[in-house]
Formats: C-alpha cells, sequence, structure tokens
C-alpha cells in the first residue's frame, strides 16, 4: 500500500467540508467522534473471544431483550466520545429507555442530536458472526440547553448524516452526508479508517432476498406472495433470487448494498410492526439505501417520512434496489385474496 494512493478518513471528511465555506467543522468533528469510539468497540469485539466479555450483562434493555455485556461497553463507549467531543447535546440509545440529555456541560451547546444503535445483531456475538453499530445524526431543534425529546422525534426526511460501522471480517465505516455514500475499511495495523469504497450503488441486476423465513406463517399475504415471486425460476428477471440471512441487519444491509438485494423484515401476526426500530435502525439504513440509489418502505410508506411519536417506536423494513422495494410494495396493494 503506498501512502499517496490512500485517502483516510480525516482527509476524506476534511476535503468535502472544504467545499462548503459556511460549515465550521463541527459535523465533521462529530463523525471522527464516532469513528474513534467505532475503533475502540472494535477492539473490544476482537478480544471478545479471549476475555470474559461474553454472556449475559443481567439486565434486560427495555424492550424486554437480554443484553449482553458487549452491547452495555459499546453504548458506554458512544455516549463518552460524543459528550467528550462537545457537538452532540443529546443521544437517544436503543439501551436507555430515555434519551441522554448533556445538561449544564459543555456539550449542552452542541448544534447535534444522535440517536444511536451501538451493538446491532448483539445475539450473534457468540457465534463469531459479523456485528454493527448504527447511527444517524441530526440538527437540534430545540433552542440552547441540554437536547430535548422533541430533537430526537424528527422524521428522517431531517437527518444530517448517518451510517453504520460493521465489524466483519474487516471493519468499516459507511456514512453519508446526503452527498452519495462512501465506505471506509480500518487498517488495524494503524488504526486508520482509510477510503476504500467511493461512492456505493446498489448494483444491478439485484440477486439477493434477506427474511427471516422461520416466521413465514405469521407474515402479511403480500409477503408472502413476494417470497414465492423471489423464487420462481425467470432468467429473464435474474430469478430465482438466492436467499441470504445473517440475522444482523447492518451485515445483511451491507451484503445487500455491495452484491444487490432487498432485506425485510416485515409486521408479523405477533408484531404487527415487526422487530426494528425507526430511530436507531431503520432511518440510518434508509437514510444510506436512499443515497445509494435504493429505497426504504414499511411496505406502504418511504420510512424517512414517518412522523415518529416515541423514541423506540418499531417499524415494518422493505430495504434495498427500488425495483425491489417498489415489487413488494406492489405485492402488499393487492387485497389479501388476490
Ligand atoms: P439488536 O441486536 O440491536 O437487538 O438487533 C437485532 C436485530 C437486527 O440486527 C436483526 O436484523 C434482527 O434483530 C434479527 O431478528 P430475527 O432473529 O427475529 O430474525
Ligand atoms: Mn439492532
Ligand atoms: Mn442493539
Amino acid at each position: 500500500m503506498t501512502l499517496q494512493r490512500i485517502k483516510t478518513l480525516t482527509q476524506f471528511i476534511v476535503e468535502r467540508q472544504s467545499q462548503y465555506p459556511q460549515a465550521k467543522g463541527a459535523l465533521t468533528r462529530l463523525i471522527n467522534d464516532i469513528a474513534t469510539a467505532a475503533k475502540i468497540v472494535n477492539r473490544e469485539i476482537n478480544a471478545a473471544g479471549l476475555v470474559d466479555i461474553l454472556g449475559f450483562e443481567g439486565a434486560d434493555n427495555i424492550q424486554g431483550e437480554a443484553q449482553k455485556k458487549l452491547d452495555v461497553y459499546a453504548n458506554e463507549r458512544f455516549i463518552e466520545a460524543l459528550k467528550g467531543g462537545g457537538e452532540c447535546c443529546a443521544i437517544a440509545s436503543e439501551e436507555n429507555e430515555k434519551i441522554i440529555s448533556f445538561q449544564n456541560e459543555f456539550s449542552e451547546m452542541g448544534k447535534y442530536v444522535v440517536a444511536i444503535d451501538p451493538l446491532d445483531g448483539s445475539s450473534n456475538i457468540e457465534a463469531n458472526v459479523s456485528i454493527g453499530t448504527v447511527f444517524s445524526i441530526y440538527r437540534r431543534i430545540s433552542d440552547l440547553g441540554g437536547g430535548k425529546l422533541e430533537d430526537m422525534l424528527q422524521p428522517g426526511i431531517n437527518i444530517v448524516a448517518a451510517g453504520y460501522v460493521i465489524y466483519g471480517s474487516s471493519t468499516m465505516l459507511v456514512y453519508s452526508t446526503g452527498h452519495g455514500v462512501n465506505g471506509f475499511t480500518l487498517d488495524p495495523s494503524v488504526g486508520i479508517f482509510c477510503l476504500s469504497h467511493p461512492d456505493m450503488r446498489f448494483p444491478e441486476p439485484p440477486t439477493i432476498y434477506s427474511i427471516n423465513e422461520g416466521k413465514y406463517a405469521s407474515f402479511p399475504a403480500g409477503v408472502k406472495k413476494y417470497i414465492k415471486y423471489c423464487q420462481v425460476e425467470d432468467p429473464v428477471s435474474f430469478r430465482p433470487y438466492t436467499s441470504r440471512y445473517i440475522g444482523s441487519m447492518v451485515a445483511d444491509f451491507h451484503r445487500n448494498l455491495i452484491k444487490g438485494g432487498i432485506f425485510m423484515y416485515p409486521g408479523t401476526t405477533k408484531q404487527p410492526k415487526g422487530k426494528l426500530r425507526l430511530l436507531y435502525e431503520c432511518n440510518p439504513v434508509a437514510f444510506i439505501a436512499e443515497q445509494a440509489g435504493g429505497r426504504a418502505s414499511d411496505g406502504y410508506k418511504r420510512i424517512l417520512e414517518i412522523e415518529p411519536k416515541t423514541l423506540h417506536q418499531r417499524s415494518p423494513l422493505f430495504i434495498g434496489p427500488k425495483s425491489m422495494v417498489e415489487k413488494v410494495e406492489e405485492f402488499l396493494s393487492k387485497p389479501a385474496n388476490d
């Protein structure tokens, strides 16, 4: 690797920022803070097989799901980094029931708020399967002082920047500030994210569908029909599609962004709103998908246009190349007995 050919994350965001003379660098610093915390979390994840950090922490998170120690660790690292960075006045995390508002500290002056799932796919940790972090950044709408709930309950169309980190066979940070999507791979020997995937787009033709088919019986009729459609042989439309499902949304989404495919987490009879959380799971990947030329929908409407009512609300998610998402929406819009 020759130095001339490497563009680091820091160089990249500084270059991008210089295209906007009015920018004061706050967003740049905020993304850097997230990248720093991600490196620390990455180090811990890599060491997880060596130290006794795996297993249940004991407490349940507010959704009643058992927390693993690494969820707690990752949550703490991101909160520390964002609080210490001073650009963010509040955080909404999957792991905390209420928002974390930075009151009476220099961070209360921060212009931004962050919604984050510090560790996504945590049930996969013991199996050494890829996991991730997902985040989105909004400009605060409240006056100065610690961030408020209203700052967090903004629709995804207000996102200023969003991204994810995938801790996989290599560690990557993929993010967008609304001008395309770029991916950076961590060089672990020097601890630097390097631009490896410039201007990411869903490739054509897409050929993958990803869904937990174990829940087939309780999916809406339109989803069942779409799954069957994916399995039909039709060489003209490159079907049957291949089925791939990891069970870590970040990893499933990332693979589908690289290889071309749709990821679906529909509502079920038991959970009509599905499992994934709108603010810190669906919205950030929806923002990335749209910036990569794709679409993200709850089956009927654009994810980014949903007005959040509560911090931890869930939404069905259909995300991927536009043509695939529009197809499943078409199936969902038809009467059940059609
Ligand atoms: P988390 O680990 O943050 O709770 O998220 C897990 C999510 C998501 O990553 C994944 O797509 C989904 O759970 C998998 O759910 P199923 O096991 O129901 O398929
Ligand atoms: Mn998650
Ligand atoms: Mn999580």
